[in-house]
């Protein structure tokens, strides 16, 4: 590993059009991940803190940007739920490694709201709408069998039937109130812009890479 290292160079310097708009840049490097065919374009790590103060992070799908909200989907009685419930501020990283590009996302979490989840749920595939009622994310499993079995029994359970959002899947919007981009540079020269909330407003600056 000690000599596994590339040097960037694609990045252009970051520019923000305005700063009132924090996460425009980022809806803009999702569509480039997108359009460059990046696998898992919208990918993100969300990191929480437990009731013992100890972080822990995952991936999760980013699926979600309006205003200065971020929004992922994911089970409400998840470790990550609890812990969301518990300390509601979270940080969000999204690294595209063809792009050379990080983001990283500070904020407050908040359940989303429930129709915003109900929409989602209603344009994802029959079997992860199943595969939400079967999962009882977080929580101890005894055999693949017993999974495989309970998607069975969702799946006649609702046969021929609209799959409804089960009461304990829903989404978390995060406010950002701080926005760092990241682009690597030749010779580890990287750029960074980072956007903080004040009462005033947005400022923007940038900082040592
Ligand atoms: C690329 C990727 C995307 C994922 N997307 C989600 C997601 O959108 N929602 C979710 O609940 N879990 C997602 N997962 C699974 C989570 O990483 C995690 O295992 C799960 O949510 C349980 O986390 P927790 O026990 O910390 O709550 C994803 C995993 C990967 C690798």
């Amino acid at each position: 590993m000690r000599d596994v290292r590339r040097d960037y160079g694609q990045g252009a310097p970051i520019e923000i059009d305005d700063p009132t708009k924090p996460l425009e840049l980022l809806s803009k490097w999702v569509q480039d991940a997108i359009d460059a065919g990046v696998t898992e374009p919208n990918a993100m790590n969300i990191a929480t803190v437990d009731a013992r103060g100890n972080p822990r992070n995952r991936m999760v799908l980013l699926k979600h940007i309006e205003g200065d909200d971020i929004g992922f989907f994911t089970n409400l009685e998840s470790d990550k739920s609890v812990e969301i419930q518990g300390h509601s501020m979270v940080s969000a990283t999204i690294w595209w490694p063809e792009l050379e590009r990080q983001v990283r996302i500070e904020g407050v979490a908040t359940q989303m709201d429930r129709g915003l989840a109900e929409d989602y749920h209603s344009s994802r595939p029959r079997k992860s709408r199943l595969a939400a009622w079967a999962s009882d994310q977080s929580r101890p499993l005894g055999s693949r069998e017993e999974l495989e079995r309970r998607f069975d029994q969702y799946d006649s359970k609702f046969d021929g039937e609209d799959i409804p959002l089960p009461p304990f899947w829903g989404g978390y919007t995060v406010r950002a109130d701080r926005v760092e981009y990241w682009e690597g540079r030749p010779s580890r020269m990287h750029e960074r812009v980072v956007l903080t909330r004040s009462e005033e407003g947005w400022n923007l600056g940038r900082l040592y890479p």
